[in-house]
C-alpha cells in the first residue's frame, strides 16, 4: 500500500458575525450562559446567496494551493455535508465544475458531523491502493439555513464554513496510521432534520412544524458524546500501536467545550495539545474539524512528524477517529 497523508490543508469562514449579545435579542438566552455551558462566543453565518459548494470552494482553492497540485489533477471530490446545495446533483458535483477538476470523480457523504473523518477513510483507500493520486476531502456547511432562530436549544450552537484537505503520497513512516468509524442508528431519533427527503416531502404542513430545521435532544447527544470521543480515540491509538501518552494534537469535533474537556480528562491530556476555535465558529458539523485542522497548520502549531488524533461524532449517530503522522 502507498503511505497517504494529507499535503494540503485550507479553510474558510464567512464574514457575517453572530455574537452572544445578538442572540440576546433573538431568544431568552445570556452570554453568561451560553459560555458556561458550551463555550461559544461567535459563529460566522453564510450570507443569503451564499450555498455549502461557495463556502467549500474557497477552502478548497487554499488547499489545492498549499498541496501544490492544481485541480485539473484531483482525481476524487469527496463533500461531507448535512447541508448541501440541493438534493442533487451533489455539492461535489457542483464544487468540480467550480474548480474546473474536470479529471476528478465527486460525490457526498453523508454522516452529519463525523461525515469529515469518514471522508478521509474513504478517499485514502483510493489512493493507497493505487487507483488515484490526489483526493479533496472537503466538510463544508451552512447550519443556519437549517437552524431555527427561535429555538434557544440549538441555535446558540451552530455556525457555517468549509474546511479541505488534500489527500496524496507521503513518504514512509508518515500519513494515515489507523481509522475507527463507527455508527449506532438507534439514535438516529436524537438529532435530524426530519423533513424533505422521501419520508416526509415538503408540504405545508412539514413547514408548519418547522421540520425542516435541526431537531437536537441536547443532553442524550451530551451523554454519548462525551462517552464516544474517549473511546473512538483511544480504539483509533490501539489501531495504529499508539497510546495517549503519544499524541501531539487532539483535533476535535467543536460540539461543546464541556465534551472537549471530558474528552481531554480521559486521554489525559492538556488544553496545550488540543485544537479549540468552537468560541470563535461554534459547531459547524462536518466542517468543524477540516476547520481546526488548517486553523491549526496555519498557527504553526503542527509541526513535521506529530502525531494527531481526529475526532468526532454526530447525527446518525455516528463517529469517527484517525490518527496521523504528519
Ligand atoms: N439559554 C438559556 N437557557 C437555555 C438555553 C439557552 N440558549 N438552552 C437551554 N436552556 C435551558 C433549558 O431550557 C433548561 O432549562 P430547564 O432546566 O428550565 O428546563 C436548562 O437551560 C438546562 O438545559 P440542558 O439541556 O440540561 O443544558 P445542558 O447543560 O445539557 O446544555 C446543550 C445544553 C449545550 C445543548 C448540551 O446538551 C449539548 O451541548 N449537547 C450536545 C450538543 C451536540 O453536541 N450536538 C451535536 C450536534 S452536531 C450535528 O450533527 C449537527
Amino acid at each position: 500500500l502507498v503511505p497517504v497523508g494529507i499535503i494540503g490543508t485550507g479553510k474558510y469562514v464567512p464574514d457575517r458575525i453572530l455574537t452572544n449579545q445578538d442572540l440576546e435579542q433573538m431568544v431568552d438566552t445570556n452570554d453568561e450562559w451560553i459560555v458556561t455551558r458550551t463555550g461559544m462566543r461567535e459563529r460566522r453565518l453564510a450570507s443569503p446567496e451564499q450555498a455549502s459548494s461557495d463556502l467549500a470552494y474557497e477552502a478548497a482553492v487554499k488547499a489545492v494551493q498549499a498541496a501544490g497540485i492544481s485541480a485539473e489533477q484531483l482525481d476524487l471530490i469527496v463533500v461531507a455535508t448535512v447541508t448541501p446545495d440541493m438534493s442533487f446533483p451533489s455539492t461535489a458535483c457542483l464544487l468540480q465544475a467550480k474548480l474546473g477538476a474536470s479529471k476528478a470523480a465527486a460525490f457526498d457523504l453523508s454522516a452529519a458531523c463525523s461525515g469529515f473523518i469518514y471522508g478521509l477513510a474513504n478517499a485514502s483507500n483510493f489512493i493507497a491502493t493505487g487507483v488515484y493520486k490526489y483526493a479533496l476531502v472537503i466538510g463544508a456547511e451552512c447550519l443556519s439555513k437549517i437552524t431555527d432562530y427561535t429555538d434557544r436549544n440549538t441555535c446558540i450552537l451552530f455556525g457555517d464554513g468549509a474546511g479541505a484537505v488534500v489527500l496524496g503520497q507521503v513518504p514512509e513512516g508518515r500519513g494515515f496510521k489507523s481509522f475507527e468509524l463507527g455508527a449506532d442508528g438507534s439514535g438516529g431519533n436524537l438529532l435530524k432534520v426530519s423533513a424533505g427527503g422521501s419520508r416526509r416531502p415538503a408540504s405545508a404542513q412539514t413547514l408548519d412544524n418547522k421540520e425542516h430545521f435541526i431537531y437536537m435532544a441536547g443532553s442524550e447527544v451530551f451523554k454519548f458524546a462525551v462517552r464516544i470521543m474517549g473511546n473512538a480515540a483511544e480504539a483509533a491509538l490501539s489501531k495504529a500501536g499508539m497510546t495517549k501518552t503519544d499524541i501531539d494534537l487532539l483535533v476535535p469535533h467543536q460540539a461543546n467545550i464541556r465534551i472537549i474537556q471530558a474528552a481531554l480528562n480521559r486521554l489525559d491530556l492538556s488544553e496545550e495539545k488540543c485544537m479549540i476555535n468552537l468560541h470563535k465558529y461554534g459547531n459547524v458539523s462536518a466542517a468543524s474539524i477540516p476547520i481546526a485542522l488548517a486553523e491549526a497548520v496555519e498557527e504553526g502549531r503542527v509541526q513535521e512528524s506529530d502525531r494527531l488524533v481526529l475526532v468526532g461524532f454526530g447525527g446518525g449517530l455516528t463517529w469517527g477517529a484517525s490518527v496521523i503522522v504528519w
